[in-house]
């Protein structure tokens, strides 16, 4: 707590936490996280457990209502998501505007905040049952327009989703499947990008939404706070990382040139960082990091690739990382990001979509924290203070008299 005697001699005080290392912005009851033991709870439940027997929609519902859904539940929530999957016809011109060579993350950012131009029912935050219809829209739609960015830059015509295919399985149906071709989901890539997007799922606090949840607090639309959501995700220090990561891994290249890197990564004169390492509450091995492990090896077994040069990096620079001094002093070990580029280049995406997924998984915890805002009776604007280091208060000079 430091205390500031202004200008005009009122004291003032408040904390300043840069970064906000240490300071708490809200109650919430959604996500646990305990970064020195290396524990993430949703609603209690473990991520390892959810991860392994859940389904990612499940885990939307019990981010959204605070519990696992019964089996009848379950299909009213199914039936509830697949309903809103189409987007409007308009939509589909909203694209067309975009260079072909746009990034899809720069779409989404756009074309997510548009939504707010279809639905003017779910802009009235103040009733409940809309701030739910809003919610699931999102939840539903954010599939459709992933997979329309991504067809779109790269020219191929935009695939309707099919309701008959489970959230994710409809997914990769409208990301690879071309109108001329028969495609067939393979059962176990969809069940590992499910178990993805349920590693993505929330994370309290994090720069992206902590921005929802600042958009909102003003009472802005939600698919306006989703879009700020979306647009501070794609930092390479926050969602974009998973790009830089195995942008990383392949100028590295192989095994051999791995200690070179190492060095700059230490090296406080070098800005290069190893992506994919470190992270500000995890000052022990993320979780996720270990679920998303085995999720790359099992699809790259899937896939039948047997040597990976990339995974080979990747496994040979963290043992190297774990066992060296500098990255144990600091404790900064593999985060959910290392291993997730490998899986998702192996599963056909191309890096430019890599931040859009997690965007698409994200949603969801964007939106639940978004609501657990809305329906707080002690919810205020969100309004930081600063500490001033400017120039004191001087007369102004006109133009002329300017030396
Ligand atoms: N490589 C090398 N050194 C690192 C790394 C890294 N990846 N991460 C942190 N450090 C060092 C810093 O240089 C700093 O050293 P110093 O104490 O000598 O100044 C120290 O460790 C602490 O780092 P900070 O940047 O102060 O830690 P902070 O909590 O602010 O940052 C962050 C966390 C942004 C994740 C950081 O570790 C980083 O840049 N990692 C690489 C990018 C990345 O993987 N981001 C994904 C995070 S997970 C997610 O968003 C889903």
């Amino acid at each position: 707590v430091i205390d500031i005697t202004k200008l005009y001699g009122s004291t003032h005080c408040f904390t300043y936490d840069p970064g906000f290392t240490s300071t708490a912005a809200c109650e919430s009851k959604i996500t646990y996280i305990d970064g020195d033991a290396g524990v993430l709870l949703h609603r209690g439940y473990p991520i390892e457990q959810l991860a392994e027997h859940g389904s990612f929609l499940e885990t939307c519902y019990l981010l959204l209502y605070g519990d696992l859904p019964t089996h009848a539940q379950h299909a009213d929530f199914e039936s509830r998501v697949y309903r809103h999957t189409m987007v409007h016809e308009q939509m589909a011109k909203f694209f067309t505007g975009y260079r072909r060579d746009a990034h899809p993350m720069a779409i989404m950012v756009g074309n997510v905040g548009a939504l707010a131009a279809f639905y003017h029912d779910s802009l009235d935050i103040t009733d409940p049952h809309q701030r739910m219809v809003a919610s699931i829209r999102m939840i539903s739609k954010m599939p459709t327009i992933a997979a329309m960015a991504y067809k779109y830059t790269i020219g191929q015509p935009f695939v309707y989703p099919t309701n008959s295919l489970d959230y994710t399985s409809n997914f990769l149906k409208m990301c690879f499947s071309i109108p001329c071709e028969e495609y067939k989901v393979n059962p176990v890539l969809a069940r590992a990008l499910d178990r993805i997007f349920i590693l993505h799922a929330d994370h309290e606090q994090n720069a992206s939404t902590s921005t929802v949840r600042l958009a909102g607090s003003s009472g802005a639309n939600p698919f306006a706070c989703i879009a700020a959501g979306i647009a501070c995700l794609w930092g390479p220090a926050h969602g974009g990382a998973n790009e830089a990561a195995l942008q990383m891994l392949q100028e590295i290249g192989t095994v051999d040139r791995i200690p070179h890197f190492v060095a700059r990564a230490k090296d406080k004169n070098d800005p290069f960082r190893l992506m994919g390492f470190g992270h500000r509450v995890y000052k022990n091995y993320d979780p996720r990091a270990k679920i998303m492990q085995h999720t790359c090896h099992e699809v790259l077994a899937t896939l039948g690739i047997k040597d990976d040069p990339l995974l080979d990096v990747a496994v040979e620079l963290e043992r190297i990382a774990l066992h060296d001094e500098y990255f144990i002093e600091k404790k900064l070990y593999p985060n959910i990001d290392f291993y997730s580029g490998i899986t998702l280049k192996a599963m056909g995406f191309p890096t430019s979509m890599f931040t859009v997924l997690f965007a698409l998984a994200r949603t969801v915890g964007w939106i639940a924290q978004w609501k657990e805002m809305i329906e707080d009776p002690h919810q205020k604007i969100g309004r930081p203070r600063q500490l001033y280091t400017g120039a004191p208060q001087r007369p102004y000079v006109l133009l002329d008299d300017r030396a």
